[in-house]
């Protein structure tokens, strides 16, 4: 069944569809920093087949309405879940990987092509965990505080306090896009060593939780403010 127009964002389509995510991390579909292209656009700036792409996601779609797994619509949930949903499962996963990568570098001889990541990566380590610092510390309570007493002064200070983290998560689209530059696309050099897949898996599973953790975020919990 056809369930989509090709003009919904993506934005649009990961809220009401959001088992459709693994699917558009594989073909590259960008629903977090450009959600709002429609379907048919994103699929256009990819080079993409309209056609195949529409087809496995209304494949997705389908299966979901026949199987009727567990799903949560996160923009119907209070902010304090969606608060303890990003720490106890982003937040926790980022901390822990970030610790993986990092003995990985430590370890590994990088081949030449990609001598630099491991000093990149390092160097935005620190970046990374103050980033979760600072939303658990500071903005995070002051959300809660809000979602329980909704003032106009409690708002202004939940959007100043956002400034920072949006704009670092704009920053780490293009973090993100360097290490697939440097890595093409995390495609493995010629034999590799098993360390070195290690890493690039531990990579990719960094990237994918990112993209959902910055929709989390930015498309559904900031928009709640
Ligand atoms: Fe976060
Ligand atoms: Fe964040």
């Amino acid at each position: 069944m056809n369930h989509l127009s090709g003009n919904e964002t993506l934005r649009e389509l990961v809220i009401r569809y959001p088992y459709t995510i693994d699917l558009l991390n594989r073909y590259r579909l960008d629903y977090t920093f450009k959600g709002s292209e429609t379907l048919a656009e994103a699929i256009r700036g990819i080079a993409g087949d309209y056609d195949k792409i529409s087809d496995d996601l209304n494949m997705a779609i389908d299966e979901f309405i026949i199987s009727k797994p567990d799903v949560i619509y996160w923009e119907n949930e209070p902010i304090g879940k969606i608060i303890d949903h990003i720490e106890s499962k982003h937040h926790r996963f980022v901390k822990e990987i970030i610790d993986e990568i990092t003995i990985l570098l430590e370890t590994i001889i990088l081949p030449t092509e990609i001598r630099d990541l491991g000093g990149f990566f390092l160097s935005l380590k620190e970046k990374i965990l103050n980033h979760l610092k600072q939303e658990e510390r500071e903005l995070f309570p002051l959300l809660r505080e809000y979602s329980e007493n909704r003032t106009s002064e409690l708002r202004q200070k939940c959007l100043t306090i956002m400034e920072r983290p949006r704009s670092e998560h704009d920053e780490a689209k293009t973090v993100l896009e360097q290490i697939n530059k440097m890595t093409n696309d995390l495609s493995l050099p010629d034999n590799s060593s098993p360390a070195l897949c290690d890493l690039y898996k531990k990579l990719d599973a960094l990237e994918k939780d990112t993209f959902i953790h910055i929709h989390m975020e930015n498309s559904i919990l900031f928009k709640m403010i």
